[in-house]
């Protein structure tokens, strides 16, 4: 399988996005209602970086970042279709972002099941609860 990441687009395909969230469980089934097309997109289009993993058209996974692009970063959604998963595209999804900025540190919230994920891309829990993980700034 050839994937390839964009780094560069924000404007990701609305519907396929959607069929992203209800494959996770985070979108109620069904496709996207025209009333929250725009709400819906706004995170991904005011978010600082997008990263998004492609076959050929299909989307197979995405993540976003807020950042001040120095000292601090957080992701936030994300997500690879369960097509895609076990073949590195979350990692490579992740260590993209890394890249961006890569003395800042960065937060992620997740569940619990997914702690041990973020532990192999370098996060480290602040909580017992392993809900919420950091890499720290480089440059203090
Ligand atoms: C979590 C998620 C993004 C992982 O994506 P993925 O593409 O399957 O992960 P990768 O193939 O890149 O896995 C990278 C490494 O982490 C491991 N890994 C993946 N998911 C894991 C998990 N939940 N727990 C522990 N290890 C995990 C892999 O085995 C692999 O290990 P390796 O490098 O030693 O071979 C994906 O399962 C997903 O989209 N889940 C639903 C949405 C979600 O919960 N997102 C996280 C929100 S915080």
């Amino acid at each position: 399988m050839n994937i390839t990441y964009n780094d560069e687009r924000k404007d990701l395909p609305a519907d396929q996005l959607h069929e992203l969230f209800v494959s996770v469980g985070w979108s109620p089934d069904g496709a996207l209602p025209d009333e929250w097309r725009k709400g819906f997109m706004q995170p991904w289009r005011n978010s600082t970086l997008v990263v998004s993993a492609w076959d050929g058209d299909r989307l197979a996974g995405a993540v976003r970042v807020l950042s001040d692009t120095i000292f601090r970063s957080v992701i936030y959604d994300l997500l690879v279709s369960p097509a895609y998963r076990g073949q590195g595209i979350g990692k490579g999804l992740v260590n993209r972002c890394k890249a961006h900025f890569p003395n800042s540190e960065w937060l992620v919230g997740c569940d619990k099941k997914n702690s041990e994920f973020y532990k192999k891309l370098g996060f480290r829990e602040i909580l017992k609860t392993g809900e919420f993980l950091v890499i720290p700034c480089k440059l203090f």
